[in-house]
């Protein structure tokens, strides 16, 4: 038997990077990934528990491996993520296909536990559980294990060679009373500035350009210890200075508490992206509150309205919750107020789904009516289509800088555009600073460059243009 995984990732940016993570250490020990579940030793989901959707699909996915272990039992099958942590003993008692539970902050553990059961895995009638998921008493074991994992990568993923994610925090303390994030991935806590360096360093001299820093609530990172305390802006600062480096970013902000420090630093330091991904989740404070978002509409209008002063060519991403306990038509149009007001580049939006364990799921009913959130989210994201392609119509004329990701996976516009470059070129796919996905004709060897592309044409989704 060779030793194989597979590995599938549902939800978050958190996610991928755990996952390439767990990539790279399993190719350590010698394991080499597939494209199937058929072929694998080990199959590995990592889950997501945002919503009741997301873990339908995983419960769904591990029913399918069944038959394969009643009659085989030739495989290790690991749930990691966050319905690991939520759901884990549910898993390991109800599900006899289900080999390892690992939550989030034991993340570091999984490679050595899935070799382990690996060489155990065949002949044995009851296959042995492992039970990773985090206790309150092993937090410092967690936090050297995790800082040993993040450290460790040399590179990222073969697929983008030249963008990473890097954590610089973990966990989320702000307990959105919808929210399961912070029941499953425990207190916030900052990594060290020292080691961020050296991982954003490290990553820069094999070949990165562009870095995406990560964490629940981003802008709350706040390191201290004896030498003094960090905040994010002074990271921005700190990891500017990075030679090689071209690009920064940061995802996810929360407008509670803003520190516009931070926004001084985007309007200085050429390297940070002038981008802004920041949920509103509701144009409603009636809503806000009982979200238990700690902010008013006004105060999210005035980092808003500050950034767009200070930062050239800004542009915002957001999220938000359809049909939220008790949100009335008012409060739905007071959304889509702001999303006018807001004019965001692209934003997400969801149905509001009860997680068990919330405040929300104990307190409030959930008595928005499904065909009513169904229709408000598609109103929401009919208007956010709009703005989206109005508002890139408008930069066709104008020259923006892209970072060339490669070859576009599904070729746009078979025939590409009037104006468009050299059509027997490929088609190539690259990002502006502001998050704009850009599609023109180039040669394959500007991967991984920044080149300047004159804007044509736009659709709600995509810039097209030719290099000049
Ligand atoms: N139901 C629907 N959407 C949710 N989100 C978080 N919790 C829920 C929930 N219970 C959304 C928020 C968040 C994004 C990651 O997921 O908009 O910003
Ligand atoms: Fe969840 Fe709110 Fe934390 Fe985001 S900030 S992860 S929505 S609790």
């Amino acid at each position: 038997m060779q030793k194989t995984f597979y590995i599938e990732t549902i939800g978050c940016q958190m996610n991928k990077l755990d996952s390439e993570l767990v990539v790279g250490e399993l190719q350590n020990l010698g394991y080499q990934q597939v494209a199937t579940t058929d072929d694998a030793s080990v199959i590995i989901y990592n889950t997501c528990s945002v919503r009741q959707h997301a873990e339908d699909k995983v419960l769904t996915k591990i029913s399918q491996l069944k038959k394969r272990y009643q009659t085989s039992r030739d495989f290790v099958l690991a749930v990691i993520g966050c319905m690991a942590q939520r759901l884990g003993q549910v898993l390991l008692d109800d599900y006899p296909q289900v080999t390892i539970v690992t939550s989030p902050s034991r993340i570091y553990e999984l490679a050595s536990k899935i070799d382990h059961a690996w060489h155990e895995r065949s002949g044995s009638p009851e296959k042995k559980k492992l039970d990773c998921r985090s206790v309150a008493s092993n937090q410092d074991a967690d936090h050297a294990g995790l800082e040993r994992l993040d450290s460790y990568r040399e590179r990222p993923e073969v697929d983008h060679p030249f963008m990473a994610f890097v954590r610089i925090m973990r966990g989320c303390n702000n307990f959105c009373s919808y929210c399961i994030v912070p029941h499953v991935r425990g207190r916030e806590s900052s990594r060290h500035p020292d080691s961020v360096y050296d991982e954003v360093s490290k990553l820069v001299d094999n070949g990165v350009k562009e870095i995406t820093l990560l964490g629940q609530a981003v802008n709350k990172y706040d390191f201290q210890d004896s030498s003094g305390r960090y905040l994010m802006s002074d990271l921005l600062y700190k990891l500017h200075d990075i030679n090689g480096l071209e690009r920064l970013r940061f995802v996810t902000s929360y407008p509670g508490n803003f520190d516009k420090q931070c926004i001084e630093a985007m309007a200085e330091l050429e390297k940070v992206c002038p981008y802004l991904h920041m949920p509103a989740q509701s144009g409603s404070d009636a809503m806000l509150k009982r979200m238990n978002r700690h902010y008013t509409i006004a105060q999210y209008m005035d980092i808003i309205e500050m950034a767009r002063e200070k930062v050239a060519d800004i542009s915002f991403a957001g999220d938000f919750i359809c049909g939220f306990s008790g949100e009335t038509d008012q409060d739905h149009q007071m959304t889509l107020e702001l999303i006018k007001k807001v004019r965001y580049k692209n934003c997400f939006a969801f149905k509001y789904s009860v997680r068990p364990g919330t405040k929300a799921a104990d307190a409030f009913p959930d008595d928005v009516p499904e065909d009513v959130k169904q229709a408000r989210l598609a109103e929401l994201l009919d208007l956010q289509r709009k703005i989206s392609h109005e508002d890139n119509a408008k930069l066709a004329g104008s020259t923006m800088k892209v970072l060339v990701e490669g070859r576009s996976k599904s070729p746009h516009l078979a025939g590409g555009i009037a104006g468009m470059n050299d059509s027997s070129l490929p088609q190539l796919i690259g990002r502006t600073g502001g998050d704009h996905i850009v599609v023109f004709n180039g040669d394959d060897s500007l991967a991984g460059k920044i080149v300047e592309v004159q804007i044509l044409d736009a659709s709600s989704l995509t810039l097209f243009g030719k290099i000049i």
